[in-house]
């Protein structure tokens, strides 16, 4: 127990997505200034609409979602979800494998929970979408963080990874696309990666959540699919890909030898019924969402928002002296960095409360995502255009005679 009498399994949760800099612009909004912010990835948000298909299947099915239903979610549901992961590769997949949760967030805390022991260390990339770190340490677990590269494109480095391992590590997690990157890793990549996970025997956790959002033509790859023989959890769910952060619409799915999945699968199903269910509602789109995968599609190409908005928000920054970036290539999220020589920047919350005051405009910065270097911060592409360009001329005529004191 800590001082204040809360828990000390708590002290080193932190989200900095809803931190102090966000603390401050709801003050700000509260004392009735217009605060942009571009600090949460929440479509719905941004006035981007649930798809019809999404709709109708919530209208049509609503009674039928008043019970508690199978712990392990709708069967329905179940084998949407299990057939749209064979699609992608996965192989022997029986529908106990598949876990509908209220959300990825619920998935990973319930995974993280029945896998790691107090002690055990689990590899992180670096950056990293907080939930992974949090959950780590609410399992008694430690974070472990391997680094991706911005100079390969924001590739994990497998050698890294590898100089990491120890006796106690467990798990490896792969975020592709990633949170807050916008990468897409390639095959070489994952292989690698992989081949460190066989010869430690590790398990691989892969978070998938963006994996309908990717553009330029390239494809998201499951690792699960390229390593039939290591224990595997795939998370995914509805929230970005149809709009529908809200429903809590998530699931995971186990694969790999079943001497190594049936005892994680039993032990988070013991986390499941104390929940007794996952939000019903929200199971019941599950099977018109897989097969509606346009309405996605058309938001990732030219034309589309997110393509529009992408290239929008990095032909202004491109123009900015003192910043470079690596164009994200799915999702919805730019990781741009600073040039701290010339900017002074020592510390980057600082840097991100001085641009909301200045400019009404709220981002992240990168030690939100365990980055150590104080020289990035995120940005969420997801307003209109031209607000993002707005928005992108602010920050500029900002950093045209910023120096952090
Ligand atoms: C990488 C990653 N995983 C998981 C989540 C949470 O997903 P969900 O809404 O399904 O809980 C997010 C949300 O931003 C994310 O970026």
């Amino acid at each position: 127990m800590t001082n204040s009498g809360i828990s000390d399994k708590l002290t080193l949760v932190h989200s900095d997505i809803r931190g102090p800099v966000y603390e401050e612009a709801l003050r700000m909004q509260n004392a009735g200034k217009k605060v942009l912010k571009l600090n949460t990835g929440n479509p719905a948000a941004f006035g981007f609409a649930m798809p019809e298909s999404v709709k109708e299947a919530l209208t049509r099915g609503m009674d039928g979602a008043v019970a508690y239903c199978d712990l392990r979610g709708m069967p329905e549901s179940r084998r949407a979800i299990l057939s749209y992961h064979t699609g992608k590769g996965i192989k022997d997949l029986e529908m106990d494998d598949i876990f509908i949760t209220n959300g990825v967030s619920e998935g990973v805390q319930m995974v993280c929970l029945s896998y790691l022991s107090y002690g055990d260390e689990i590899l992180l990339p670096s950056p990293n979408y907080s939930l992974w770190e949090n959950c780590t340490h609410l399992a008694g677990a430690k974070p472990v963080f391997y680094q991706c590269r911005e100079e390969n494109q924001w590739m994990p480095d497998p050698e890294d990874i590898r100089s990491k391992v120890t006796a106690k590590t467990r798990a490896i997690l792969i975020i592709s696309p990633n949170n807050p990157t916008g990468a897409v890793y390639s095959k070489e990549v994952m292989e690698e990666i992989i081949a460190i996970a066989r010869e430690h025997d590790l398990a691989i956790f892969s978070d998938e959540i963006y994996d309908r959002l990717v553009m330029d033509g390239l494809k998201a790859i499951s690792p699960a699919s390229l390593a039939p023989d290591l224990l595997t959890v795939t998370f995914n769910g509805l929230s970005k890909s149809h709009i529908v952060c809200g429903f809590r619409c998530g699931w995971m799915v186990f694969s790999g030898p079943k001497e190594k999945r049936l005892p994680l699968e039993e032990a988070v199903t013991k986390l499941c019924s104390m929940r007794l269910c996952s939000n019903a509602l929200a199971q019941l789109v599950v099977p018109a969402a897989l097969e509606d995968p346009e309405s996605t599609r058309e938001m990732l190409v030219p034309g589309g928002r997110l393509y529009e908005q992408r290239e929008t928000t990095c032909s202004v920054l491109e123009k900015i002296e003192g910043i470079s970036f690596v164009k994200n290539r799915a999702a919805f999220y730019l990781f741009p960095k600073l040039d701290k020589e010339r900017f002074g920047i020592h510390n980057d919350q600082q840097f991100a409360l001085d641009l909301l005051h200045a400019k009404n405009l709220l981002i992240i910065p990168s030690s939100g995502f365990g980055w150590k270097g104080n020289d990035h911060f995120r940005i969420v592409m997801l307003p209109e255009k031209e607000v993002l360009r707005s928005a992108m001329e602010d920050l500029g005529d900002f950093l045209s005679d910023y120096k952090q004191k």
